[in-house]
């Protein structure tokens, strides 16, 4: 299988209520062979939520890919020198996050390692998942789309209804899209 072996960071921020189905791609991913670490942002490691609680999220990655998960600044660095990646996904993605990330803000283990891995010209792949990405973050998303190396998993509005400027991207594409994006290609359609 294409990802068998394939060095794939998985970088959880704090977007709780999309960490049920993040951790079960994070399960299908393993199933492909793909050699995965995870990397945790310091508010997903101390945040518990009504979705659960932060401890549990770092033992089931754990014992999902069977390597200590990265939690923290200087964890993540040696990523760049190390070329320790093949490509990293920011899954999900919080507002914050892209906001750091498109203005080079480096101050959470997630961060660093996207600083990191960008260093090496390799793909970066976001799963945004914002109440605020038709809003605030909008010119963020813009930002990120137009930059080198950097991909979306397909994303969508979730609830138009009741929260009009939420969009969060569809996990079960991640697959496709981590294939895609390690041929240096963006998997269409992006918005669905
Ligand atoms: C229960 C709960 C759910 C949250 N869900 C989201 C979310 O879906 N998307 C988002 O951008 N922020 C969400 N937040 C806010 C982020 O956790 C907050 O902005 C935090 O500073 C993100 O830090 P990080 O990006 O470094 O992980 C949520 C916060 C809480 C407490």
């Amino acid at each position: 299988m294409f990802l068998k072996d394939k060095k794939i960071g998985i970088a959880y921020t704090g977007s709780f209520c999309t960490f049920k189905k993040a951790f079960d791609e994070l399960e299908k991913l393993v199933e492909t062979g793909a050699k995965v670490q995870t990397i945790f942002s310091f508010n997903s490691q101390k945040i518990n939520s009504r979705f659960g609680k932060s401890n549990d999220f770092i033992d089931r990655a754990e014992k999902l890919t069977k390597v200590k998960p990265i939690l923290t600044i200087e964890g993540s660095e040696p990523i760049g020198p190390k070329k320790l990646l093949d490509i990293l996904v920011i899954m999900p993605c919080t507002g914050n996050t892209m906001a750091k990330l498109a203005n080079a803000i480096t101050d959470t283990p997630v961060l660093m390692a996207a600083k990191a891995h960008l260093r090496n010209q390799k793909p970066l792949l976001i799963a945004v998942s914002t109440n605020d990405a038709l809003g605030m973050s909008m010119k963020n998303i813009g930002l990120l789309l137009n930059s080198k190396n950097i991909y979306f998993i397909p994303f969508g509005q979730d609830d138009p209804e009741n929260k009009p400027n939420s969009m969060v991207a569809h996990l079960e594409f991640l697959i496709p899209s981590i294939e895609k994006a390690l041929n240096g290609q963006q998997i269409q359609p992006i918005i669905r």
